[in-house]
């Protein structure tokens, strides 16, 4: 596996865009860790499908701009997308982020937003792609569970990933103490991918995940 040293401060800051669907609290995560510094980067926008996302009432109290975009007054989801698409390119955001934005994306979207467009799935993808992973890994009898963070492509939970966090399942876990045990790790591994990605040394090539120039083969473990 690939050791890798975290420096992160060596380009000039991004400027992120975050898609929720609900709590929000990885996106609220990110936002304490580009205030900190962590992440080089400043979020420009929140932009939910939900209207009574919890997400965005930490985004009004925060002063990030944030936007409804309610896919249930679309006929279609490319006529939803597109509106996604016009919205987010007023900020000209150097990386899309998605943190619990459960909607699928059309390959036109996908498209549009090639190598820059990340998603957090919780799971050990490629195992367990789709919902209801906590209670699915507790059923397979997996032994350990977590998190990705991916590159997203047009197949659903299934683009390069670039780096996992893990969780042991203990025999006392249900779906519900094994979805909080890995949602603490995301709120870990999720702000240390993005200051990965950047601070450029993260980076998709096709279907691939190159690290500091060089193909992943297997993604990062949260250290
Ligand atoms: C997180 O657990 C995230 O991994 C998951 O939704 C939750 C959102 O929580 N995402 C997916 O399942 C995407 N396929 P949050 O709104 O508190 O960040």
């Amino acid at each position: 596996m690939k050791k890798i040293r975290y420096s992160t401060k060596t380009s000039m800051p991004k400027s992120l865009v975050v898609l929720i669907s609900g709590r929000g609290s990885n996106m609220q995560t990110i936002h304490k860790r580009t205030l900190d510094g962590t992440i080089n980067a400043e979020i420009k926008a929140v932009l939910s499908n939900n209207p009574i996302a919890g997400g965005l009432e930490y985004a009004r109290e925060n002063e990030l701009a944030s936007h409804v975009i309610n896919h249930k007054e679309f006929n279609n989801r490319e006529s939803f997308d597109q509106q996604l698409i016009d919205q987010i390119d007023v900020y000209e955001p150097d990386y899309l982020i998605l943190a619990g934005f459960m909607r699928i994306l059309t390959p036109g979207f996908v498209d549009h937003y090639h190598g820059r467009l990340i998603n957090i799935h919780p799971s050990l993808l490629p195992r367990h792609q789709g919902l209801h992973t906590h209670a699915r890994a507790i059923a397979a009898g997996d032994r350990e569970h977590g998190a990705s963070v991916h590159f997203v492509t047009a197949e659903l939970d299934a683009g390069p990933v670039i780096m996992q966090a893990k969780v042991l399942i203990e025999a006392h876990h249900t779906a519900e103490t094994l979805e909080q045990a890995v949602l603490k790790m995301e709120h870990l591994l999720y702000p240390q991918a993005i200051a990965l990605l950047c601070s450029d040394r993260i980076k998709q090539q096709q279907d691939i995940t190159v690290c500091d120039g060089e193909p992943l083969d297997t993604p990062l473990l949260l250290t």
